[in-house]
């Protein structure tokens, strides 16, 4: 399967840190948000994968490429797991010349990924789901008769819905509801329901021609939502929700709270961590 990531957004609720740096290079514990992805890309049987990148973010290419001046920790377990991921895949790297949407980023990738049906994660989601979240989509699609697209949702805070595309409609059997309103971060009142989009993605070819039938929406971009909007009207979308985790650090509150959470289950030194925790919050 051909798994596609965007990764060219500026990152700019982290500024300064994400001036000359990739948000998606800023690390959760010991590894980069990015390898979090592509291992999830990976074990969903995504063995193809384009990630969409711009300018300040050659790091990302660096990050699974060989770096014979580190050969001597070669042998590190951390390490090593970085080689065999990036052994059991294909990584290609496609630069989006404008930060024009996520919708528009997709486009980039259009040539490469041709007319199969691909996958989509988010560069700055961190998603622990077993089996994982890509994977679940994929189930879902086969038992769906391999039609139409399938996105990943989770019930949002009414004070939340301006973060994310929400979208609405039947459903279908229990956790699946067939697309037939979304709209990209309403207003708190505006929203059509509480079905939040959380970053995961499989998308049928037809969502290319549908992204260039998109005019430009929130924040002067080219929404993914909205392009999937056109594209329910031509064939299904479906909503699924999923079991497991999303950890979103696409703030510097979102990825504290990550690290904080990750810190805690670290087999090494999670115990030493919560009893020092415990100590700062008195
Ligand atoms: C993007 C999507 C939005 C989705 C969100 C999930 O927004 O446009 O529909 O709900 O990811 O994180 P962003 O968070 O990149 O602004």
């Amino acid at each position: 399967m051909k798994v596609v990531i965007p990764a060219a957004g500026l990152g700019s609720r982290f500024l300064p840190a994400t001036k000359s740096m990739p948000k998606e290079m800023l690390p959760v514990m010991d590894k980069p948000v990015i390898q979090y992805v592509v291992e999830e890309a990976v074990a969903s049987g995504g063995d193809d994968l384009t990630i969409v990148t711009g300018r300040s973010k050659r790091a990302l290419e660096d990050h699974f490429d060989l770096n014979p001046e580190l050969s001597a920790f070669a042998g590190l377990p951390g390490m090593q797991a970085l080689e065999s991921l990036s052994d059991r895949t294909t990584l290609h790297f496609v630069r989006q010349r404008n930060p024009r949407g996520l919708a528009d980023a997709i486009l980039c990738t259009e040539r490469h990924v041709g007319g199969e049906t691909f996958g989509v994660l988010l560069g700055d989601t961190i998603n622990l789901c077993d089996p994982p979240l890509l994977r679940q989509l994929v189930d879902r699609w086969h038992a769906l008769g391999s039609k139409g697209s399938v996105i990943a949702v989770e019930p949002v805070a009414a004070e939340k819905v301006s973060d994310y595309g929400i979208v609405d409609g039947p459903e279908r059997s229990p956790g699946l509801w067939e697309v037939r309103t979304l709209v990209e971060k309403p207003k708190p009142g505006e929203a059509p329901g509480n079905l939040g989009i959380t970053g995961a993605y499989l998308l049928s070819p037809g969502i290319f021609a549908a992204i260039r039938q998109t005019p430009a929406g929130h924040h002067g971009e080219v929404q993914l939502t909205d392009a999937l909007r056109v594209l329910s009207t031509r064939e299904p979308v479906y909503a699924a929700a999923f079991s497991g985790r999303r950890y979103d650090i696409g703030d510097r509150e979102l990825w504290l709270k990550t690290n904080v959470e990750f810190a805690l289950r670290d087999p090494e030194f999670g115990s030493r961590f919560r009893v020092w925790l415990q100590g700062q919050v008195g």
